[in-house]
């Protein structure tokens, strides 16, 4: 394991690698910061990125980039079919993820287009441990339901399940008798489950999964965007694959589900995507849709340049060392706020720390949105840019009500090999001050509300005066400090 003790005894992460190119950022002032929030529409996506210190919004196509990565980009073969890059990247799938058919699409999304354009129609029904945002979009797109299957106790925020990813097999296996088998196109299988705070599967879990699918002839569907990371969990925590290495549990993962999907922004640290199976018939199904939505099928909308990138990325989510390091800042982010009392998604997972807004902000209801205003007030407190992971991701039902989340989360992501740890430190230290004046942080209500993704390009604003509050009690406390 890549754990290097330190003599003094304390425990820090150590970065396994070194900075050779950076990015200059700057913290701009509070008085700044309120003016950016106010021009954003108090949404964290529509801030400019000159605004923001750290930008904990995503670790979507934000990951650091290996120099081996960059490379590979220079040797790119610019054909329109047939291209090198194209089979370098379907031999890279075919060996980190077990799949000789590959589909290449622009990023993940597309590849959840084509899967639910192929199989999802009115009155289908995908049973999934959880959903993310645009899974669900486009299921319900194409007229099918999604059904949300995570035991009890993956909602309970701070209970140190190991597997809080883990489906319900109980229930699978009734919502299946209940809606029958030749209504379920699929089941959908989400590695390091993204909205409940990145919480991993187990392999046993999965296999129980494949097995009932077996048994009423379901195909298996798993969302690999945040696979890595889910396997390295596995390592780490089911004592079975104790000895195993990161391929090994890859492909034992991969190969239980017919079908592989996945967001190379986040799998490869590139950009891209793809869909991947062994299965010959499904790839017919799927193939003739690529030219439609995305591209020629030697290149399905990315780059030449992405596919090297992605190709090289592929083969590095092999290295414990690239996939624990975001781990295993994440770890140190979460028990360090946890240690100053502030609540958080426990255990510490994938993709990023998640501070539970429902409780740090229950003063305030879900309909004014909680977790987005959390994530307005630390902008305002610290330049950090975090993402509402609660009510506003939601979409209204048909009739144009609320469905307020389980959970009201602010994600602080931490892409892969982009902090210091003085910059952890940083956000830390400011959260921190901001759980001791929670009071202070009130609701949002919308201005602009589109009827999709309104979590993306919605406008909100205070329901009172509070972010003046704050910034003066900031200002009280840290004097001149920006
Ligand atoms: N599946 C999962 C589990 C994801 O986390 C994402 C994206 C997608 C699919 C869609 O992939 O963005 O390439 O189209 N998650 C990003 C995030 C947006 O910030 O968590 P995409």
């Amino acid at each position: 394991m890549n754990e290097i003790k330190f003599y003094s005894g304390e425990q820090i992460p150590l970065e396994l690698h070194k900075a050779r190119v950076v990015q200059k950022i700057q913290l701009v002032p509070i008085e700044r910061r309120l003016e950016a929030l106010e021009e954003g529409k108090f949404n964290t996506y529509r801030l400019s990125s000159k605004d923001v210190f750290i930008d904990m919004l995503t670790d979507s196509g934000t990951n650091a980039m290996s120099d081996k990565q960059l490379a590979a980009m220079m040797q790119a073969d610019d054909a329109y079919a047939g291209s090198q890059s194209f089979f370098r990247l379907k031999q890279a799938v075919e060996d980190v993820l077990g799949k000789k058919y590959y589909l290449p699409v622009h990023q993940g999304r597309a590849a959840e287009n084509i899967i639910s354009h192929a199989y999802v129609k009115k009155g289908s029904l995908v049973p999934m441990n959880y959903h993310f945002s645009t899974s669900l979009a486009h299921i319900t797109r194409y007229g099918g339901k999604i059904m949300k299957l995570l035991y009890d106790e993956a909602y309970v925020i701070d209970s140190m399940h190991p597997f809080k990813g883990n489906m319900n097999i109980e229930k699978l296996e009734e919502v299946i008798h209940i809606n029958g088998a030749k209504n379920i196109p699929y089941i959908r299988m989400e590695a390091s489950t993204n909205l409940i705070g990145g919480q991993p599967f187990s392999i046993q879990n999965l296999r129980d999964v494949r097995a009932i699918a077996d048994k009423y002839d379901i195909r298996v569907v798993l969302d690999a965007s945040l696979l890595g990371e889910n396997a390295y969990l596995v390592i780490q925590r089911e004592e079975d694959f104790k000895e195993s290495t990161l391929g090994e549990v890859i492909q034992i993962m991969t190969c239980l589900a017919d079908i592989v999907y996945f967001s190379a922004r986040k799998l490869s640290s590139s950009r891209g995507g793809g869909i991947c199976t062994n299965c010959l018939e499904i790839y017919k199904e799927l193939s003739p849709l690529i030219p439609l939505f995305e591209g020629f099928l030697t290149y399905g909308g990315m780059s030449v340049r992405e596919m090297e990138s992605m190709a090289v990325g592929l083969y590095e989510t092999l290295d414990e060392t690239m996939i624990s390091q975001s781990l295993s800042f994440i770890a140190y982010l979460v028990n360090a706020l946890d240690a100053n009392g502030v609540p958080m998604v426990k255990p510490p997972g994938v993709l990023g720390a998640h501070l539970n807004a429902m409780e740090i902000c229950k003063h305030i209801p879900q309909k004014e949105y909680p977790a987005a205003a959390l994530a307005a007030a630390l902008f305002l407190v610290s330049g950090i840019r975090g993402m509402e992971r609660g009510t506003m991701s939601n979409q209204r039902d048909e009739e144009g009500n609320e469905t307020y989340a389980d959970m009201e989360l602010v994600r602080l992501a931490v892409p892969r090999r982009v902090f210091t740890l003085s910059q952890i430190k940083y956000v830390v230290d400011r959260v921190t001050w901001l759980y001791e004046n929670r009071k202070l942080v009130g609701g949002l209500r919308f201005v602009e509300e589109p009827p999709i993704f309104r979590s993306f390009m919605g406008g909100l604003e205070p329901v009172s005066d509070w972010p003046q509050k704050l910034l003066e009690k900031f200002r009280e406390d840290f004097r001149d400090q920006l």
